[in-house]
């Protein structure tokens, strides 16, 4: 695996690939990062990570400092998980001066659910991805990887090369679970013993969500209250848990189809903030 900080290097070292599978990343990788690692590698002729964590996509009080970064032990995992070219720009490198210009995503979408939570999320992950994208696969196009556990980004980053025409096909991955069913995330490393064994009960949630409203689509609003007061009922603060439309996020009705609708949840145990969806 090779590795390289600047994007005069990063062009360099892929002039001669014709259609690299690049996974976005801020490191602190975990198994569900691998996964992508695995999804991309068929998918070109050069697999690239990128490492690099994004001021842009926090908001002031957020943990950006704190944030893991776990340097020598993602470089191992990438070695070992088939990453070919490692890309870690330092921030200076894609910002060498304040980043004035922004991608401004579709409020219809970027500012529900997430974007509610922690408003101007979205703007500054379509930025960085842009950027990303123009560094890794400017030169050729390609093909993205992104996790459908971030359900929201995937759906903002597919709108956004759809309208800017990015000759950049984005494929998504399922989400990768503990064995008892937490979503895997790098926040899952700031819950305690305690913490980690009550966290299921956000995936859990969501599971008796999705099927009370296939049991009876007219009591939507009322579901959903009831599933937030009983993890309130747990010790939880919830923002989220809410069933919305595949296609578009908006709220669902009675008179959606099943197979259209995914259940999106967001909820903070101690001092962590957990997302997690469940497509039905
Ligand atoms: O999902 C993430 O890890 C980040 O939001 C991304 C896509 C790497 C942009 O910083």
């Amino acid at each position: 695996m090779r590795i390289v900080h600047t994007i005069a290097e990063l062009r360099q070292a892929l002039a001669s690939c014709r259609h690299p599978a690049f996974v976005p990343t801020m490191g602190n990788l975990h198994d569900g990062h691998l996964a992508l690692v695995q999804l991309a590698r068929p998918l070109g002729d050069v697999t690239v990570v990128s490492i690099f964590v994004n001021r842009l996509q926090f908001l002031p009080h957020e943990d950006f400092d704190s944030y893991p970064r776990t340097w020598e032990a993602d470089c191992a995992r990438l070695r070992d998980g088939g990453c070919d070219l490692l890309f870690a720009p330092r921030e200076r490198e894609l910002y060498p001066r304040p980043q004035t210009f922004r991608l401004q995503p579709d409020p219809a979408l970027a500012d529900l659910l997430e974007g509610q939570f922690r408003p101007g999320f979205f703007g500054g992950v379509g930025t960085v991805v842009l950027k990303l994208f123009a560094c890794v696969l400017g030169q050729t196009g390609g093909t993205a990887v992104f996790g459908k556990k971030d359900y929201q980004q995937l759906m903002v980053i597919r709108e956004m090369v759809q309208q800017f025409a990015l000759p950049i096909e984005i494929v998504a991955a399922e989400t990768s679970r503990a064995a008892d069913g937490l979503a895997l995330s790098s926040r899952n490393a700031y819950l305690n013993p305690d913490e980690r064994r009550e966290a299921v009960a956000l995936p859990q949630a969501l599971q008796r969500l999705a099927q009370r409203w296939l049991d009876a689509p007219a009591q939507g609003p009322a579901l959903e209250q009831q599933a937030l007061d009983a993890l309130r009922a747990r010790g939880w603060q919830p923002d989220y848990l809410s069933v919305r439309r595949r296609a578009d996020l908006q709220t669902a009705t009675a008179g959606d189809a099943p197979g259209t609708l995914v259940a999106l949840g967001a909820a903070r145990l101690g001092g962590t903030r957990l997302i997690d969806n469940l497509e039905f």
